[in-house]
């Protein structure tokens, strides 16, 4: 075999190599001369020196055109300081020195959405800033680096009739007129912060307000800005934001600390939203909502966002990250806050079931790949390449075990600690951890194990019950499959919530062996060694563990359970979450049989347990629909070794067939019509539930009849009050090819030409043909008017739905898909770094593919890697998936 090529490998950055600033930057003032093409940057930094090291300045600045330098009042010559396009050296500064610098920027031309750039088109569109991770650097010269934290003033200048709204961060600190035309702005903010959390924005804006009064008595207007067309979607927004802010002042006792916040909502965004300090800045798909084009899943996320974004002002700015390896210290803790939230904003076994989905569809395969690394990475040479589901996903279920060990109360008394005692630093993993400890007298240490390695732990559970000592041992054992991280594996602690039920459902008292406190239903044991046995006394007849109750630790469990354990579990397990799990189990091994044609026990088990349930109304309408649901393509793909997509597809679409015959025609047409009866766009939890089971209903039962369900399914179209509906009928349509499909397409392209978030759902419904078809549908819809490479947004939604989201059309066995994503990758890459390494993640776990598609994968991808001047983002993620 020929030998891989090697992308110029780009220097690592290394978690062992940090070192404290050797220069900080007290004060910044800077001053803002705004225009589209060209704005000027005028920075003055007021320069402390670490009396520990004695380098020269060194700031990082990225393709800037430096017009003038200053040191202390004096112009420097130029053998007094050096550029060299990232770093700018400047000689003879001293303790209390003030730089000044002066420099140009090109907002217009600025298409990879980092630093300063405009948003919309030329004429009309608004200037804004993304910093995060090392964006300042695109802006001005300064230590961009989290653990400088600088006091700001921001002056904004600019033409008042292109500029009419002027923001960034901090209190406002005055404004006025100017000549010709112009206008300024001051903005001050009182609380040090890293370079990565300033943020200004620019241009015509439209804004709905609300006062609010923070528990400590400080009243703070709330402001959502958006354009014209966007503002009457902001509504809802503004209620979550409202809810968050109590939510976060009653769960954690943290107050907003601004006379002001600004959230405003863009359509060109690379990620999902930023925290920038005072001015929150949204990608438009998380912030804006109505009825008519937002579904039910959407609007929870649009509340979970504005949360997330809104708790990072405690948890990521008020304590920040010394560097980027602790990126999780914001992120994961940040994402625990948000789902914590949500689960008490609407169902917590729902939530948790869709944050426990997705850490599996997204973070499971991440972990098992060439892409795995540890939740606090060791080294990277790209961050932006480690904003990922690890860090945030993974890193959230970090939190949530200490959370549980400690309980709420003392959870709460760490949590306290950590913010009193780190407010204003830039911290650790190790100071949140300790903190945590510290607060509750207990040593957390372990824990640090399961932010240093990669992979997902398996768990291996046996129970054997010995009916002469009516005693029940359950033996745990864990193992850290060898990544392709060297690093060291340690045992790791485990939290294990389990329950035991009598083999008539019942929840059994738990007398764990030589202890004396009354019995539980319910209790934690931690693994905290390879293997370990938990012996059960007083066990009248053999009993099925229900383990890892609400999925109590980031792991994969196995298990020998019958089927009629796991349908036993299935239908009276109280723990929502295992009830899922027991289905999702069984669905599984139903799965397995069905592609292999062996036995049909789980099968059998599995439609009967369904059946009963279905006809009960024993479970709400939303379990149900979940329960009903086997597991995704993706997850079914991760239990095999030789993976066809193409042929999971088949076999999954078999099993849910045989789903739909048992629950029968008749039967699933009289509930779809019931629960169609009922429908409408009410937000409470009943009217998402009734829509979640009626959407599901419709896809049984386009299996059966395809013909009946897609009249059904034109229908609903036609009449839905709402996107929920809408989305979900045409989405049948489009999956089971149904003849309805291509009016009911054109419809919606045309009833939501002026909607940009409405049309990418256009794109992603049609992205996601199953199987052969969707290959030659992308490339039809790439030549659409409304498609471009420049906006994310529209690059996710086709692009990104195609390679993520729809395995069986994008493994085409003939290699048609990778060579298109390599295509795309390379005109993206010139023009927006961040998005293509992030699409190129797709190529992750090429190596288990079948045969025949792993060779065309490795071509398109070694083809790829040959191209001239891919980014350092792009690069990265090239190199690290071929080797
Ligand atoms: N801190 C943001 C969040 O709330 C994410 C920003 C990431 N930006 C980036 N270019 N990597 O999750
Ligand atoms: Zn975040």
């Amino acid at each position: 075999m020929h030998a891989l090529p090697q992308a110029a490998t780009p220097s690592l950055i290394r978690l062992r190599d940090y070192r404290a600033p050797a220069w900080r930057v007290e004060a910044v003032e800077l001053d803002f001369d705004l225009g589209i093409d060209a704005s000027e940057v005028l920075a003055r930094l007021h320069l402390r020196r670490n009396p520990a090291q004695d380098a020269p300045l060194r700031l990082d600045g990225e393709n800037l055109q430096l017009l003038a330098i200053a040191l202390d009042g004096r112009t420097l010559s130029a053998d007094e300081y050096r550029y060299d396009d990232s770093v700018l050296v400047v000689d003879g500064t001293r303790d209390g020195s003030v730089l000044e610098t002066r420099v140009r920027l090109r907002p217009a031309a600025n298409t990879a959405l980092e630093g300063l750039y405009l948003s919309g088109p030329r004429e009309t569109g608004f200037l804004l800033t993304q910093c995060e991770a090392e964006g300042f650097r695109h802006i001005t010269f300064f230590p961009d680096r989290p653990d400088v934290l600088s006091r700001y003033t921001v002056t904004l200048r600019a033409d008042r009739a292109r500029f009419p709204v002027l923001l960034a961060g901090g209190n406002p600190d005055g404004a006025g007129e100017l000549e010709g035309g112009r206008h300024w702005a001051r903005f001050v903010d009182p609380h040090p912060k890293p370079s990565y959390l300033f943020a200004l924005v620019a241009g015509h804006l439209e804004v709905i307000e609300r006062g609010y009064v923070t528990a400590d008595g400080r009243a703070v207007q709330l402001k959502i800005w958006a354009e014209a067309d966007a503002i009457e979607r902001c509504h809802y927004a503004m209620d979550a934001l409202e809810r968050a802010m109590r939510w976060d002042e009653q769960t954690y006792g943290r107050n907003y600390d601004l006379d002001v916040f600004h959230v405003v909502a863009t359509h060109d965004f690379n990620m999902g939203a930023m925290e920038n300090k005072g001015l929150n800045i949204f990608n438009a798909k998380c912030l804006l909502a109505e009825p008519d084009s937002t579904t039910d899943e959407e609007y929870r996320h649009v509340e979970a966002v504005v949360a997330h974004e809104y708790f990072h002002n405690w948890s990521g700015n008020r304590v920040t990250c010394r560097d980027w390896f602790q990126l999780s210290l914001k992120e994961g803790l940040t994402v625990f806050r948000e789902q914590s939230f949500s689960a008490d904003m609407n169902s917590a076994p729902l939530k948790r079931i869709d944050d426990v989905a997705l850490l599996r569809r997204a973070q499971f395969p991440e972990d098992a790949g060439p892409l795995a690394h540890p939740v606090r990475p060791a080294q990277y040479s790209e961050i932006n390449n480690f904003y990922t589901a690890t860090v945030y996903e993974k890193g959230a279920e970090l939190v949530r075990m200490l959370a549980g060990t400690l309980g709420r109360d003392g959870f709460r008394r760490g949590m306290d600690r950590y913010f009193e005692r780190n407010d204003g630093h830039a911290a650790t993993l190790e100071d949140f951890l300790a903190a945590l400890g510290e607060a509750n007298g207990t040593d957390l240490t372990p824990y640090l194990a399961w932010y240093a390695q990669a992979g997902t732990p398996r768990l291996k559970a046996h129970g054997h019950y010995d009916a002469a000592a009516q005693t029940y041992t359950l033996t745990l054992a864990q193992q850290t499959p060898a990544g392709h991280g060297a690093e060291p594996r340690a045992p790791l602690p485990i939290p294990v919530k389990l329950a035991l039920f009598s083999p008539h459902g019942d929840m059994l008292p738990l007398h764990m062996d030589g202890q004396t406190s009354k019995p539980a239903i319910e209790l934690v044991v931690v693994l905290d060694r390879a293997e370990r046995n938990f012996v059960f006394t007083d066990v009248a007849a053999a009993p099925v563990p229900s383990l890892l109750r609400g999925f109590s630790a980031p792991v994969i469990l196995a298990c020998d359970y019958t089927p009629d354990e796991l349908a036993l579990l299935l239908a009276h397990d109280v723990d929502g979450f295992n009830r899922w799990e027991a289905s999702q189990q069984l669905a599984a091994r139903a799965y397995e049989e069905l592609r292999d044609g062996t036995a049909s026990a789980a099968l059998h088990a599995w439609c009967d347990a369904l059946a009963r349930l279905f006809d009960s109304a024993a479970v709400d309408d939303a379990l149900l629909a979940d329960l009903l649901t086997p597991p995704g393509e993706i997850e079914l793909a991760e239990r095999e070794t030789a993976i066809d997509p193409q042929r999971i597809l088949q076999s999954r679409q078999a099993l849910q067939r045989q789903l739909a015959e048992r629950l029968g025609a008749e039967n699933l047409q009289r509930r779809y019509l019931a629960l169609l009866a009922q429908t409408g766009i009410e937000l409470d939890a009943a009217s998402q539930a009734r829509r979640r089971l009626q959407r599901r209903v419709l896809e049984l039962l386009a299996l059966l009849d395809p013909v009946g369900a897609g009249a059904l399914a034109a229908t609903q179209y036609r009449d839905a009050p709402g996107m929920t509906d809408r989305l979900a009928a045409l989405s049948v349509l489009v999956r089971s090819g149904a003849a309805q499909a291509a009016a009911a397409l054109r419809d919606y392209r045309e009833r939501y030409a002026g909607n940009a978030l409405a049309l990418d759902k256009w794109f992603a419904v049609q992205a996601q043909l199953p199987g052969e078809p969707a290959l030659d549908r992308v490339r039809q819809l790439e030549r659409d008017d409304a498609f471009t490479l420049k906006n994310p947004n529209r690059v996710q939604s086709l692009l990104g739905a195609f390679v993520r989201s729809n395995p069986s059309g994008f493994h085409r066995a003939d290699g048609a898909g990778y060579r298109l994503l390599a295509e795309r990758l390379v005109a993206l890459d010139a023009l927006n770094p961040q998005v293509a390494a992030r699409l190129a993640t797709a190529f992750n776990g090429w190596q288990r593919l079948e045969p025949r598609r792993r060779e065309a994968a490795q071509a398109a991808i070694v083809e790829l890697a040959r191209q001239p001047g891919l980014s350092r983002n792009l690069g990265e993620i090239i190199d690290s998936v071929l080797n």
